[in-house]
């Protein structure tokens, strides 16, 4: 069937700006993590997942290979699958045999990410509906009534709500149970594991995180006119024990004069902007996590190190 697409959210370049700027005189300064993700950016997160220390991608896809008859069995009837941040949707493609799906909702933050990625598939599986939907659902998760009636199965694997601070993956979580309509999550977590192994898997010895790091300052300097150079900045990654989180900054190497149009700011050598948290969580406090946003007939599986986890859970 031809996929069908919906761009929801429209990208607003003076909102954009505006959060930029706000950011970057905020104390201590951040850049929202969502601004990694340009054309480059997207390519630089793909080249992350294939690097040996960055296990999280890797272990979660076998997790599934191991147990996604397992998972099938425990389901409960949906009429669509909606994967969150669907990207180049082979993570559920994996999964569609398994799981019988009949509709598959791609939602990610432009259909134009979609496009390529729906025409493959209807031609790998011609029966199967498709909708592709473009929804920034990180502020807001809002599907559109084209989605259709009835239980849907969420997907929101990669450990991607381990970048929201945990009040906001309650509040995320909140959205997610209303958005099931009575259907159920299946999402992917990293947990606590030794710290050098965290560290490496956010500071790897190619530079290929550096390089996505440092890359959100050109994303900056395009979208607020923020005459950073890119020189002036290193990348700084570490474990956070208190806050059980991977933080990562940009750090200046010099003193530093950041101008943009009615602007500026002077950073010290030293100083940092934080770019992310990747927060890691125990299996209990997870599950206590979806139980207070509502959810319940919790299931979970992880790899033989306890490294990564996959929870199923009922709206
Ligand atoms: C998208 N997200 C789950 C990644 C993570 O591990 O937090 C983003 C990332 N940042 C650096 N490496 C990967």
């Amino acid at each position: 069937m031809q996929p069908r697409l919906i761009q929801v959210d429209r990208a607003d370049p003076s909102a954009s700006r505006d959060e930029l700027l706000r950011g970057l005189q905020a104390d201590p300064a951040a850049i929202p993590p969502k601004y990694f993700y340009d054309a480059l950016g997207a390519r630089l997160f793909a080249a992350i997942t294939e690097l040996p220390e960055y296990y999280p991608t890797r272990t979660e896809a076998a997790i599934f290979a191991r147990h996604a008859e397992a998972m099938a069995r425990l389901l409960p009837a949906f009429a669509a699958l909606v994967d969150l941040g669907a990207g180049n949707c082979e993570k559920a493609a994996r999964l569609f045999a398994a799981f019988g799906v009949r509709r598959y909702v791609a939602v990610d933050i432009s259909v134009d990410y979609l496009r390529e990625s729906l025409d493959v598939l209807r031609h790998q599986h011609p029966r199967l509906d498709l909708l592709g939907v473009g929804l920034d659902f990180s502020s807001r998760l809002d599907l559109p009534a084209a989605v259709g009636e009835g239980p849907r199965l969420l997907f929101y694997p990669g450990s991607s709500i381990g970048n929201f601070a945990p009040a906001d993956a309650l509040a995320f979580l909140r959205q997610a149970r209303a958005a099931a309509q009575g259907g159920a999550l299946l999402i992917g977590v990293d947990l606590v594991k030794p710290v050098d192994v965290l560290e490496a898997a956010y500071d790897d010895p190619l530079g290929v995180t550096a390089a996505f790091n440092r890359n959100l300052l050109r994303h900056v300097r395009r979208v607020a006119s923020a005459d950073f150079s890119l020189t002036d900045w290193r990348h700084v990654a570490f474990f956070n024990d208190a806050e059980s989180r991977i933080e990562m900054h940009l750090e200046a190497v010099r003193d530093v004069a950041v101008r943009w149009p009615g602007g500026a700011r002077r950073f010290a050598a030293g100083a940092r902007i934080h770019t992310e948290n990747s927060y890691k969580w125990r299996l209990a406090d997870f599950a206590a996590l979806l139980d207070s946003a509502g959810f319940g007939d919790l299931h979970h599986w992880t790899d033989d190190n306890d490294w990564f986890a996959v929870f199923l859970a009922r709206a």
